[in-house]
C-alpha cells in the first residue's frame, strides 16, 4: 500500500472553543496537524502516514492565491514520489469546493506523469471544532485516510460525513449541518461505512489540461494573478457595480445569473459593453441544484467545462485559470 502525505491548512477541523458545548463561537485553525491525526487514530485507523505538514493555519474564508500556489506545489511534490499513493488535505468547509476544483484543474497539468498512475488528493473538513463534545473532525479525517488508501481513489476528491464527492461536483449547501455538502444531481461517488469505501461510480480520471498552466500557476506571483470577480444578478440589479469593476481594471467577470443563468437586462447591457472593452464575462446560475441547460439568446457565454455548466465559484476559478494561461 502506498503511503499518504497529510497537508493541514486549518479550518474548523482544527478549531477550538472555550467550551465543549460551543460549536459556533470558536476560533478556526488552532490545532496542529499532529493533534488532528492523534484524534483520528483513536478511531482505529491503521494507515501509514508518511509525513504530516502544517502548510498554513487559516480559516478557509481567507483562502488566497498564494496559499493555493503553495498547496499545489506541496501536492505535486508529494505525488511525484514513487512511495506516495495520495495526499490528504485538512481544510475549512467554507471554500473547500473552490480549493478542490482549483487543485483538480491545476494538478492535472503538473509534471511527473503520476496522474496516469491514478494517484489521489483527498480533502476533508469538519463542521464542529476539535474541542466539541461530538466533533466530526476525527471521523472525517479517518475516512479521508481510508479513502486515500483505496486503489480506486483517483483525482481530487472530498470526503465529509461519510460521503465522497468529485471536485467538480461538490458544493457546500448548509451553513451548520454536519452533512453540509452536496453533489447535486451528479450524485456521490461513494460513501464510507465501517471503514470501507463503497463505490457507486468510478472517480473521474485527472482531466486533460494544458501543461503550460502549471508553469503559469507556479511562476506568476500571487499578486499578479488575473483579477476575476463574481457579481450576482438579482431583482433591482443595475449596471453600476459592474461598471465600477471595469473602471477599476477587473480582468474578468462571472455573473451568477437567475434561473437558467439569465441576467437582469441592465447588468447584461453593461456586461456586453465590458466584453467589447476586452473584459471577458461568463455567466452561471445562482440556483443551488440542477444544471443550467445551454441555449437561450444571451450574448454572455455560459461557463462550461467539457460541456458541463459550472457553479459561480467554480466558473470564477475556470476563468481565472484561462486568463492566467492567456497572460504573458
Ligand atoms: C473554515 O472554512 O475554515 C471555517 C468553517 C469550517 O471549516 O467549517
Amino acid at each position: 500500500m502506498g503511503k499518504i502525505v497529510v497537508l493541514a491548512t486549518g479550518g474548523t477541523i482544527a478549531g477550538e472553543a472555550a467550551s465543549a458545548a460551543d460549536a459556533v463561537g470558536y476560533q478556526a485553525a488552532q490545532r496542529p496537524v499532529e493533534a488532528l491525526l492523534a484524534a483520528a487514530s483513536v478511531l482505529g485507523d491503521g494507515r501509514q502516514v508518511l509525513e504530516a505538514q502544517q502548510l498554513v493555519q487559516i480559516d478557509s474564508k481567507d483562502m488566497d492565491m498564494a496559499v493555493w500556489q503553495q498547496l499545489a506545489q506541496a501536492c505535486a511534490d508529494a505525488l511525484a514520489r514513487g512511495d506516495v499513493r495520495a495526499v490528504v488535505i485538512t481544510h475549512g468547509t467554507d471554500t473547500l469546493e473552490e480549493t478542490a476544483y482549483f487543485l483538480q484543474r491545476v494538478l492535472a497539468a503538473a509534471p511527473g506523469g503520476w496522474q496516469a498512475q491514478g494517484k489521489a488528493v483527498v480533502l476533508t473538513a469538519a463542521m464542529r471544532p476539535a474541542t466539541a463534545r461530538l466533533s466530526d473532525g476525527p471521523q472525517n479525517l479517518a475516512d479521508a485516510l481510508t479513502l486515500a488508501s483505496d486503489p480506486a481513489a483517483c483525482g481530487v476528491l472530498a470526503v465529509v460525513a461519510g460521503k465522497v464527492f468529485a471536485a467538480r461536483d461538490i458544493s457546500k449547501i448548509y451553513p451548520y449541518r454536519l452533512d453540509a455538502f452536496s453533489a447535486g444531481d451528479a450524485g456521490l461517488l461513494a460513501w464510507l461505512e465501517e471503514g470501507e469505501v463503497r463505490w457507486l461510480r468510478a472517480a473521474p480520471p485527472w482531466p486533460r489540461t494544458d501543461s503550460e498552466l502549471w508553469r503559469r500557476v507556479q511562476d506568476t506571483p500571487a499578486d499578479d494573478w488575473p483579477w476575476v470577480e463574481l457579481l450576482s444578478s438579482h431583482a433591482g440589479s443595475s449596471a453600476r457595480a459592474l461598471q465600477a469593476l471595469v473602471q477599476a481594471g477587473v480582468d474578468g467577470l462571472v455573473l451568477a445569473g437567475t434561473g437558467n443563468a439569465t441576467v437582469h437586462h441592465q447588468l447584461e447591457q453593461a456586461a456586453v459593453l465590458a466584453q467589447q472593452q476586452g473584459v471577458p464575462v461568463w455567466r452561471s446560475s445562482r440556483c443551488l441544484a440542477g444544471q443550467v441547460v445551454p441555449g437561450g439568446s444571451s450574448a454572455i457565454p455560459l461557463a462550461l467545462q467539457e460541456g458541463q455548466p459550472l457553479s459561480p465559484v467554480k466558473a470564477r476559478i475556470a476563468l481565472l485559470l484561462q486568463l492566467l494561461l492567456q497572460a504573458g
